[in-house]
């Protein structure tokens, strides 16, 4: 496995591995403190490309608060370890100036509104700093595909609206989004960087979303809507939670879900006293 941090490293390992490989390449963007929910996306990209890049960058323009950057779990070390048993070709984990050298501009990137509800809404700039990075990390590494993981819904959402301006500007064909879905813990806690912040007690009371999904599907069918969201945002304050959103929307969309739209998909966004936690699940109520 090739580590660089700079774009020269990058760009000579790229050469290198297109020239012995071919160049038909994964990408998997990550923000390092790796867990197996990432390991899901580098074995799924394993499995269907010739070469797999995976990045290691805690992107500073997608943190609206400076204390949540600071605190992000970084650990390098393991990070490595686990690419390595996965089977990755090459990382990338630059530091904030190679990738965001003086003098470079972003590009206006416009999202169409998907940046800004829910997620967008209570984290503002997020969406526009995930968007540049990834952007920017796909002129440095162009690919044919793009693994995200389904936890990120709205993410996913809006690096599908980059591929399109990409494409449109004909930037690049590809690459194609690839979602892989969340993994979970035996308990059904969907696996987060955010985790490695929380106590065992708040693990255990983070485990409340995975009980709240699990009482909505059970009496989706027998509760308006309405009620059942009311219900489910009760049993997450008593599981200790501090609620921001329980949102359905149409899946695949932000689309606010209607009866006849499907299953709808639930998004969850709270506070586990000071780490902010988000879900999401499809619910068969319809
Ligand atoms: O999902 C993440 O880890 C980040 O938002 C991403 C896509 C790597 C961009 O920094």
């Amino acid at each position: 496995m090739l580590v660089t941090r700079t774009v020269e490293e990058l760009s000579e390992a790229l050469a290198s591995m297109e020239l012995s490989l071919g160049n038909d390449g994964a990408l998997v963007p990550t923000m390092g403190a790796l867990h197996e929910g990432h390991g899901a996306l580098m074995r799924v990209a394993r499995q269907s490309n010739a070469w797999v890049a995976a990045t290691i960058f805690v992107n500073p323009l997608q943190f609206n608060r400076p204390d949540d950057l600071a605190r992000y779990p970084r650990r390098e070390g393991e990070d490595f370890l686990l690419l390595q048993e996965h089977g990755v070709d090459l990382v990338f984990a630059p530091s904030p100036e190679v990738v965001f050298p003086l003098g470079w501009v972003a590009p206006e990137l416009d999202l169409d509104g998907l940046d800004l509800l829910w997620e967008g809404a209570f984290r503002p700039g997020h969406f526009k700093g995930v968007a540049t990075v990834v952007n920017r990390l796909l002129d440095l590494i162009p690919c044919a595909n793009l693994y995200m993981g389904q936890k990120d819904y709205q993410q996913c959402l809006v690096v599908e609206r980059l591929l399109c301006l990409r494409k449109a500007m004909l930037v690049q064909l590809g690459p194609a989004l690839v979602k892989v879905p969340t993994v979970r813990d035996g308990d059904g806690l969907a696996l987060s960087s955010r985790n490695l912040l929380l106590a065992p007690d708040q693990l255990e009371r983070a485990k409340g979303i995975a009980r709240t999904w699990s009482w909505m599907k059970a009496h989706g069918q027998g509760l308006q809507p309405e009620a059942l969201v009311e219900g489910a945002l009760e049993r997450l304050t008593a599981e200790g939670l501090r609620n921001e959103y329980l949102v359905f929307v149409r899946d695949g969309s932000l689309e606010p879900w209607k009866r006849g739209d499907g299953a709808p998909r639930a998004l969850y966004a709270g506070w586990l006293d000071e780490v902010r936690l988000i879900d999401n699940e499809s619910l068969a109520i319809a």
